[in-house]
Protein backbone atom coordinates (compact mmCIF):
# COMPACT_ATOMS: atom_id res chain seq x y z
CA UNK A 1 0.00 0.00 0.00
CA UNK A 2 1.28 3.46 -0.92
CA UNK A 3 1.05 6.57 1.58
CA UNK A 4 -1.06 8.24 -0.97
CA UNK A 5 -3.41 5.32 0.22
CA UNK A 6 -3.47 6.24 3.08
CA UNK A 7 -6.45 8.49 4.64
CA UNK A 8 -5.59 9.53 7.81
CA UNK A 9 -8.25 9.73 10.19
CA UNK A 10 -10.37 8.05 7.61
CA UNK A 11 -10.98 11.53 5.84
CA UNK A 12 -13.48 11.27 2.93
CA UNK A 13 -13.69 7.63 3.71
CA UNK A 14 -17.11 6.18 3.31
CA UNK A 15 -17.59 3.11 5.52
CA UNK A 16 -21.04 2.48 5.36
CA UNK A 17 -24.75 3.52 5.26
CA UNK A 18 -26.82 5.11 7.54
CA UNK A 19 -31.11 6.31 7.62
CA UNK A 20 -30.82 7.66 10.92
CA UNK A 21 -29.30 11.30 9.36
CA UNK A 22 -27.53 13.10 6.89
CA UNK A 23 -25.39 15.78 6.62
CA UNK A 24 -24.55 17.23 2.89
CA UNK A 25 -21.26 19.08 2.99
CA UNK A 26 -22.03 21.12 -0.20
CA UNK A 27 -24.96 22.91 0.92
CA UNK A 28 -23.82 22.56 5.40
CA UNK A 29 -26.88 21.03 5.78
CA UNK A 30 -28.48 18.52 8.53
CA UNK A 31 -31.07 16.24 8.50
CA UNK A 32 -32.71 13.54 11.23
CA UNK A 33 -34.48 10.85 9.49
CA UNK A 34 -35.09 13.20 6.50
CA UNK A 35 -36.69 16.64 8.58
CA UNK A 36 -33.98 19.60 8.99
CA UNK A 37 -32.59 20.15 12.30
CA UNK A 38 -33.46 23.79 11.92
CA UNK A 39 -37.58 22.87 11.61
CA UNK A 40 -37.11 20.24 14.66
CA UNK A 41 -35.09 22.82 16.78
CA UNK A 42 -38.18 25.07 16.45
CA UNK A 43 -41.48 22.88 16.42
CA UNK A 44 -40.02 19.73 18.02
CA UNK A 45 -39.49 18.90 22.19
CA UNK A 46 -36.59 16.78 22.53
CA UNK A 47 -38.37 14.00 23.92
CA UNK A 48 -40.16 14.05 19.99
CA UNK A 49 -37.05 14.30 18.56
CA UNK A 50 -35.70 11.52 20.62
CA UNK A 51 -38.52 9.46 19.68
CA UNK A 52 -38.16 10.35 15.96
CA UNK A 53 -34.53 9.58 15.87
CA UNK A 54 -35.26 5.87 17.26
CA UNK A 55 -38.17 5.32 15.60
CA UNK A 56 -37.99 7.22 12.33
CA UNK A 57 -41.18 8.98 12.41
CA UNK A 58 -42.23 12.30 14.60
CA UNK A 59 -45.25 10.19 17.14
CA UNK A 60 -48.60 11.36 16.91
CA UNK A 61 -49.41 12.76 20.31
CA UNK A 62 -50.88 9.12 21.58
CA UNK A 63 -47.26 7.99 20.43
CA UNK A 64 -45.63 10.64 22.29
CA UNK A 65 -47.94 10.68 25.96
CA UNK A 66 -46.55 6.67 26.03
CA UNK A 67 -42.97 7.44 25.12
CA UNK A 68 -42.81 10.55 27.98
CA UNK A 69 -44.42 8.52 30.44
CA UNK A 70 -42.05 5.85 30.21
CA UNK A 71 -38.82 8.35 30.03
CA UNK A 72 -40.95 9.95 33.34
CA UNK A 73 -41.09 6.35 35.13
CA UNK A 74 -37.30 5.32 34.26
CA UNK A 75 -35.82 8.75 35.71
CA UNK A 76 -34.89 7.35 38.94
CA UNK A 77 -31.27 5.38 39.31
CA UNK A 78 -30.80 2.58 42.22
CA UNK A 79 -29.12 3.78 46.14
CA UNK A 80 -26.45 1.63 44.86
CA UNK A 81 -25.47 3.40 42.08
CA UNK A 82 -25.74 7.04 43.81
CA UNK A 83 -23.48 5.64 46.52
CA UNK A 84 -21.31 4.28 43.78
CA UNK A 85 -21.19 7.83 42.28
CA UNK A 86 -21.01 9.55 45.61
CA UNK A 87 -17.71 7.08 46.81
CA UNK A 88 -15.73 8.64 43.59
CA UNK A 89 -12.88 10.99 44.82
CA UNK A 90 -14.31 14.44 44.52
CA UNK A 91 -11.92 15.36 41.35
CA UNK A 92 -13.04 12.81 39.19
CA UNK A 93 -13.57 13.68 35.47
CA UNK A 94 -17.28 14.21 35.07
CA UNK A 95 -16.56 12.29 31.79
CA UNK A 96 -15.17 9.26 33.93
CA UNK A 97 -17.87 9.74 36.52
CA UNK A 98 -20.94 9.34 33.50
CA UNK A 99 -18.47 6.37 31.70
CA UNK A 100 -18.12 4.63 35.05
CA UNK A 101 -22.64 5.21 35.60
CA UNK A 102 -22.75 3.87 32.22
CA UNK A 103 -20.48 0.49 32.83
CA UNK A 104 -22.69 0.03 35.93
CA UNK A 105 -25.83 -0.29 34.79
CA UNK A 106 -24.37 -2.79 32.25
CA UNK A 107 -23.38 -4.72 35.29
CA UNK A 108 -26.40 -4.97 36.20
CA UNK A 109 -28.41 -5.18 33.68
CA UNK A 110 -29.42 -9.14 33.26
CA UNK A 111 -30.07 -8.51 30.29
CA UNK A 112 -26.96 -6.51 29.04
CA UNK A 113 -26.35 -9.04 26.60
CA UNK A 114 -29.84 -9.55 25.24
CA UNK A 115 -29.39 -8.49 21.58
CA UNK A 116 -32.22 -7.97 19.51
CA UNK A 117 -34.09 -4.43 18.24
CA UNK A 118 -36.70 -4.63 21.32
CA UNK A 119 -34.07 -5.23 24.39
CA UNK A 120 -31.76 -2.80 22.76
CA UNK A 121 -34.56 -0.50 22.11
CA UNK A 122 -35.47 -0.96 26.01
CA UNK A 123 -31.73 0.08 27.13
CA UNK A 124 -31.74 2.98 25.30
CA UNK A 125 -34.53 4.43 26.41
CA UNK A 126 -33.17 3.44 30.24
CA UNK A 127 -30.17 5.38 29.38
CA UNK A 128 -32.26 8.33 27.80
CA UNK A 129 -34.01 8.31 30.84
CA UNK A 130 -31.11 7.75 33.41
CA UNK A 131 -28.01 9.76 32.12
CA UNK A 132 -29.89 13.24 33.65
CA UNK A 133 -30.11 12.18 36.73
CA UNK A 134 -26.52 10.55 37.06
CA UNK A 135 -25.08 14.10 35.61
CA UNK A 136 -26.87 15.81 37.97
CA UNK A 137 -26.14 13.88 40.99
CA UNK A 138 -22.47 14.10 40.04
CA UNK A 139 -22.94 18.03 39.30
CA UNK A 140 -24.20 18.57 43.49
CA UNK A 141 -21.57 16.00 44.43
CA UNK A 142 -19.15 18.53 43.15
CA UNK A 143 -20.57 21.24 44.97
CA UNK A 144 -21.24 19.20 48.24
CA UNK A 145 -25.01 19.30 47.73
CA UNK A 146 -27.65 16.20 48.36
CA UNK A 147 -28.83 14.78 45.17
CA UNK A 148 -32.41 16.45 44.47
CA UNK A 149 -34.39 13.04 43.25
CA UNK A 150 -36.60 12.94 39.82
CA UNK A 151 -39.86 14.43 39.30
CA UNK A 152 -42.43 12.80 37.38
CA UNK A 153 -44.68 16.02 36.86
CA UNK A 154 -41.61 17.82 34.97
CA UNK A 155 -40.42 17.19 31.17
CA UNK A 156 -37.22 16.22 30.47
CA UNK A 157 -35.40 19.44 30.12
CA UNK A 158 -37.08 20.72 32.98
CA UNK A 159 -36.85 18.06 35.45
CA UNK A 160 -32.75 18.34 34.39
CA UNK A 161 -32.70 22.19 35.83
CA UNK A 162 -34.81 20.97 38.96
CA UNK A 163 -31.70 18.21 39.75
CA UNK A 164 -29.08 20.10 39.06
CA UNK A 165 -30.67 23.60 40.92
CA UNK A 166 -33.55 22.29 42.71
CA UNK A 167 -35.35 24.80 40.88
CA UNK A 168 -36.62 25.15 37.15
CA UNK A 169 -35.74 28.44 35.36
CA UNK A 170 -38.03 30.65 33.19
CA UNK A 171 -39.83 28.67 30.40
CA UNK A 172 -37.59 30.89 27.81
CA UNK A 173 -33.95 29.16 29.43
CA UNK A 174 -35.49 25.67 29.27
CA UNK A 175 -36.75 26.35 25.80
CA UNK A 176 -32.88 27.41 24.83
CA UNK A 177 -31.55 24.48 26.62
CA UNK A 178 -34.79 21.98 24.82
CA UNK A 179 -33.01 23.24 21.83
CA UNK A 180 -29.07 22.47 22.33
CA UNK A 181 -30.37 19.06 23.27
CA UNK A 182 -32.21 18.43 20.06
CA UNK A 183 -28.95 19.99 17.69
CA UNK A 184 -27.10 17.49 20.08
CA UNK A 185 -28.74 14.43 19.45
CA UNK A 186 -27.41 13.12 16.27
CA UNK A 187 -24.27 13.61 13.39
CA UNK A 188 -24.01 10.76 11.23
CA UNK A 189 -20.37 9.10 11.83
CA UNK A 190 -18.78 11.54 14.08
CA UNK A 191 -15.95 9.67 16.46
CA UNK A 192 -17.74 9.22 19.55
CA UNK A 193 -20.72 7.32 17.08
CA UNK A 194 -18.10 5.71 15.01
CA UNK A 195 -16.57 4.27 18.07
CA UNK A 196 -19.89 3.40 19.21
CA UNK A 197 -20.48 1.06 15.75
CA UNK A 198 -16.84 -0.09 16.22
CA UNK A 199 -17.53 -1.74 19.44
CA UNK A 200 -21.08 -2.47 18.50
CA UNK A 201 -19.25 -4.83 15.02
CA UNK A 202 -17.52 -6.70 17.55
CA UNK A 203 -20.97 -7.93 18.85
CA UNK A 204 -20.13 -6.29 22.15
CA UNK A 205 -23.27 -5.28 24.29
CA UNK A 206 -24.93 -1.98 24.03
CA UNK A 207 -23.81 -0.57 27.60
CA UNK A 208 -19.65 -1.27 26.31
CA UNK A 209 -20.66 0.50 23.24
CA UNK A 210 -21.83 3.49 24.72
CA UNK A 211 -19.03 4.14 27.11
CA UNK A 212 -16.54 3.75 24.47
CA UNK A 213 -18.43 6.36 23.32
CA UNK A 214 -18.49 8.85 25.99
CA UNK A 215 -15.11 8.17 26.23
CA UNK A 216 -14.29 9.52 22.66
CA UNK A 217 -16.79 12.36 23.11
CA UNK A 218 -14.84 13.45 26.20
CA UNK A 219 -11.63 14.54 24.30
CA UNK A 220 -11.26 18.46 23.36
CA UNK A 221 -11.65 17.77 19.32
CA UNK A 222 -14.75 16.56 19.36
CA UNK A 223 -17.38 17.02 22.58
CA UNK A 224 -15.03 18.85 24.71
CA UNK A 225 -15.01 21.53 22.64
CA UNK A 226 -17.83 22.90 24.10
CA UNK A 227 -16.03 23.05 27.37
CA UNK A 228 -12.41 24.44 25.84
CA UNK A 229 -14.62 27.02 24.37
CA UNK A 230 -15.75 28.75 27.72
CA UNK A 231 -12.22 28.28 29.01
CA UNK A 232 -11.02 29.88 26.34
CA UNK A 233 -13.21 33.25 26.85
CA UNK A 234 -12.75 33.23 30.56
CA UNK A 235 -9.09 33.16 29.77
CA UNK A 236 -9.57 36.44 27.12
CA UNK A 237 -11.59 38.28 29.35
CA UNK A 238 -12.47 41.27 27.15
CA UNK A 239 -13.28 41.78 23.84
CA UNK A 240 -10.38 44.20 23.70
CA UNK A 241 -7.99 41.62 24.37
CA UNK A 242 -9.10 39.36 21.26
CA UNK A 243 -6.24 40.48 18.83
CA UNK A 244 -3.27 39.77 21.23
CA UNK A 245 -4.94 36.42 22.64
CA UNK A 246 -5.09 35.43 19.01
CA UNK A 247 -2.08 36.57 18.03
CA UNK A 248 -0.34 34.73 20.69
CA UNK A 249 -2.04 31.42 20.17
CA UNK A 250 -1.70 31.36 16.29
CA UNK A 251 1.64 32.20 16.92
CA UNK A 252 1.90 28.85 18.96
CA UNK A 253 0.50 27.17 16.65
CA UNK A 254 -2.64 26.15 18.79
CA UNK A 255 -5.81 25.17 17.59
CA UNK A 256 -9.00 27.45 18.65
CA UNK A 257 -11.28 25.46 19.72
CA UNK A 258 -14.66 25.68 18.88
CA UNK A 259 -14.05 26.15 15.19
CA UNK A 260 -13.67 24.24 12.45
CA UNK A 261 -15.15 20.40 11.52
CA UNK A 262 -13.96 17.67 9.42
CA UNK A 263 -17.24 17.86 7.17
CA UNK A 264 -18.51 21.25 7.19
CA UNK A 265 -16.10 23.71 5.43
CA UNK A 266 -18.17 26.52 5.08
CA UNK A 267 -20.32 26.74 8.52
CA UNK A 268 -21.83 24.36 10.51
CA UNK A 269 -25.57 24.11 9.86
CA UNK A 270 -26.64 24.43 13.79
CA UNK A 271 -24.94 27.22 14.39
CA UNK A 272 -27.14 30.10 13.43
CA UNK A 273 -30.44 28.37 15.10
CA UNK A 274 -27.61 27.69 18.94
CA UNK A 275 -26.55 31.34 18.23
CA UNK A 276 -29.90 32.23 18.60
CA UNK A 277 -30.78 29.81 21.39
CA UNK A 278 -26.95 31.77 23.06
CA UNK A 279 -28.66 35.15 22.23
CA UNK A 280 -32.13 34.63 24.04
CA UNK A 281 -29.76 33.34 26.55
CA UNK A 282 -27.87 37.14 26.26
CA UNK A 283 -31.01 38.71 27.03
CA UNK A 284 -32.25 36.85 29.85
CA UNK A 285 -28.96 37.59 32.07
CA UNK A 286 -28.21 40.62 30.63
CA UNK A 287 -25.07 39.02 29.34
CA UNK A 288 -23.65 42.29 26.95
CA UNK A 289 -19.89 41.77 27.85
CA UNK A 290 -19.72 38.03 27.45
CA UNK A 291 -21.57 38.44 23.68
CA UNK A 292 -19.61 41.33 22.81
CA UNK A 293 -16.39 39.17 23.15
CA UNK A 294 -18.14 36.03 21.36
CA UNK A 295 -19.06 38.25 18.29
CA UNK A 296 -15.16 39.53 18.69
CA UNK A 297 -13.34 36.86 19.14
CA UNK A 298 -15.61 35.17 16.47
CA UNK A 299 -15.10 38.03 13.82
CA UNK A 300 -11.62 37.98 14.45
CA UNK A 301 -10.65 34.17 14.07
CA UNK A 302 -12.91 33.81 11.02
CA UNK A 303 -11.14 37.17 9.30
CA UNK A 304 -8.55 35.74 9.69
CA UNK A 305 -8.54 32.23 9.15
CA UNK A 306 -11.80 31.55 7.15
CA UNK A 307 -12.78 28.80 9.23
CA UNK A 308 -15.92 29.01 10.77
CA UNK A 309 -17.45 28.31 14.25
CA UNK A 310 -19.31 24.49 15.18
CA UNK A 311 -21.84 23.86 17.53
CA UNK A 312 -19.65 24.22 20.84
CA UNK A 313 -19.15 27.52 19.90
CA UNK A 314 -22.20 28.91 21.43
CA UNK A 315 -23.35 25.97 23.36
CA UNK A 316 -20.67 26.84 26.15
CA UNK A 317 -21.15 30.05 26.76
CA UNK A 318 -25.39 29.31 26.74
CA UNK A 319 -24.86 26.73 29.23
CA UNK A 320 -22.59 28.92 31.01
CA UNK A 321 -25.35 31.92 30.93
CA UNK A 322 -27.78 28.65 32.00
CA UNK A 323 -25.75 28.65 35.50
CA UNK A 324 -24.07 24.87 34.49
CA UNK A 325 -20.36 24.75 35.57
CA UNK A 326 -18.18 24.12 32.62
CA UNK A 327 -17.15 20.56 33.63
CA UNK A 328 -20.86 19.28 33.07
CA UNK A 329 -20.86 20.44 29.75
CA UNK A 330 -19.70 17.45 28.17
CA UNK A 331 -21.84 14.40 30.04
CA UNK A 332 -24.65 17.63 29.07
CA UNK A 333 -23.90 16.77 25.18
CA UNK A 334 -23.90 12.52 26.22
CA UNK A 335 -27.57 13.16 27.28
CA UNK A 336 -28.24 14.12 24.36
CA UNK A 337 -26.35 12.10 22.11
CA UNK A 338 -27.04 8.86 23.57
CA UNK A 339 -30.03 8.97 21.38
CA UNK A 340 -28.13 9.32 18.20
CA UNK A 341 -25.25 6.97 19.45
CA UNK A 342 -27.99 4.12 20.60
CA UNK A 343 -29.89 4.49 17.10
CA UNK A 344 -26.50 3.40 15.19
CA UNK A 345 -25.78 0.73 18.13
CA UNK A 346 -28.90 -0.71 16.20
CA UNK A 347 -28.82 0.35 12.76
CA UNK A 348 -25.19 -1.57 13.17
CA UNK A 349 -26.12 -4.62 14.59
CA UNK A 350 -28.90 -5.09 12.09
CA UNK A 351 -26.58 -5.32 8.91
CA UNK A 352 -23.15 -6.05 10.89
CA UNK A 353 -19.95 -6.52 9.16
CA UNK A 354 -16.81 -6.32 11.27
CA UNK A 355 -15.13 -3.07 11.28
CA UNK A 356 -11.52 -3.77 11.06
CA UNK A 357 -9.48 -1.57 8.70
CA UNK A 358 -5.86 -2.27 7.07
CA UNK A 359 -2.84 -0.25 8.40
CA UNK A 360 0.49 0.30 6.08
CA UNK A 361 3.59 -0.65 7.87
CA UNK A 362 6.55 1.96 8.58
CA UNK A 363 8.42 0.35 11.37
CA UNK A 364 11.21 -1.93 10.67
CA UNK A 365 11.92 -4.76 8.59
CA UNK A 366 11.37 -8.28 9.02
CA UNK A 367 14.52 -9.51 11.30
CA UNK A 368 15.81 -12.17 13.44
CA UNK A 369 15.60 -12.33 16.66
CA UNK A 370 19.71 -12.25 17.88
CA UNK A 371 21.19 -15.52 19.66
CA UNK A 372 21.44 -15.53 23.13
CA UNK A 373 24.70 -16.00 24.30
CA UNK A 374 24.93 -19.14 26.15
CA UNK A 375 26.41 -17.51 28.92
CA UNK A 376 23.11 -15.60 29.36
N1 LIG B 1 -8.01 26.50 14.90
C1 LIG B 1 -6.94 26.77 14.16
N2 LIG B 1 -6.67 26.15 13.00
C2 LIG B 1 -7.55 25.23 12.59
C3 LIG B 1 -8.71 24.91 13.33
C4 LIG B 1 -8.92 25.59 14.52
N3 LIG B 1 -9.98 25.32 15.28
N4 LIG B 1 -9.40 23.94 12.68
C5 LIG B 1 -8.71 23.67 11.57
N5 LIG B 1 -7.58 24.43 11.51
C6 LIG B 1 -6.58 24.45 10.48
C7 LIG B 1 -5.55 23.37 10.74
O1 LIG B 1 -4.51 23.81 11.57
C8 LIG B 1 -5.12 23.01 9.35
O2 LIG B 1 -4.22 23.98 8.92
P1 LIG B 1 -2.96 23.60 8.00
O3 LIG B 1 -3.57 23.01 6.76
O4 LIG B 1 -2.24 24.88 7.83
O5 LIG B 1 -2.20 22.56 8.79
C9 LIG B 1 -6.39 23.16 8.53
O6 LIG B 1 -7.20 24.10 9.24
C10 LIG B 1 -7.14 21.85 8.38
O7 LIG B 1 -7.35 21.35 9.69
P2 LIG B 1 -7.53 19.84 10.07
O8 LIG B 1 -7.19 19.67 11.51
O9 LIG B 1 -6.81 18.98 9.08
O10 LIG B 1 -9.03 19.65 9.83
P3 LIG B 1 -9.84 18.46 10.37
O11 LIG B 1 -10.97 18.32 9.45
O12 LIG B 1 -9.01 17.29 10.61
O13 LIG B 1 -10.25 19.04 11.80
C11 LIG B 1 -11.33 19.59 13.72
C12 LIG B 1 -11.49 19.22 12.25
C13 LIG B 1 -10.57 18.48 14.45
C14 LIG B 1 -12.73 19.74 14.32
C15 LIG B 1 -10.54 20.91 13.83
O14 LIG B 1 -11.20 21.91 13.10
C16 LIG B 1 -10.33 21.33 15.27
O15 LIG B 1 -9.41 20.85 15.92
N6 LIG B 1 -11.21 22.25 15.79
C17 LIG B 1 -11.13 22.64 17.19
C18 LIG B 1 -11.82 21.62 18.09
C19 LIG B 1 -13.31 21.69 17.98
O16 LIG B 1 -13.91 22.73 18.02
N7 LIG B 1 -13.94 20.50 17.92
C20 LIG B 1 -15.40 20.36 17.88
C21 LIG B 1 -15.85 19.72 16.60
S1 LIG B 1 -17.61 19.77 16.41
C22 LIG B 1 -18.24 18.71 17.57
O17 LIG B 1 -17.63 17.77 17.98
C23 LIG B 1 -19.64 18.96 18.04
Amino acid sequence: MTEQEIRKGLAGVVVDSTAVSKVVQETNSLTYRGYPVQELAANCSFEEVAYLIWNGELPTAEQLAEFTAKERSQRAVDQKLVDLILALPQDTHPMHVVQTAVAYLGAVDPEAETTGEDANYEKAQRLYAQLPTIVAIDHRRRHGLDPVPPTTDLGYSANFFKMVFDEVPAEEVVRCFDVSMILYAEHSFNASTFTARVITSTTSDMYSSVAGAVGALKGALHGGANEAVMATLEEVGTADNVKAWLDAALERKEKIMGFGHRVYKNGDSRVPTMKKAFEAMVEVKGASDLYSLYTAFEEDFVGRKGIYPNLDYPSGPAYHLMGFDTPQFTPIFVMSRITGWTAHIMEQQASNALIRPLSAYHGQEQRSVPAKDAAG
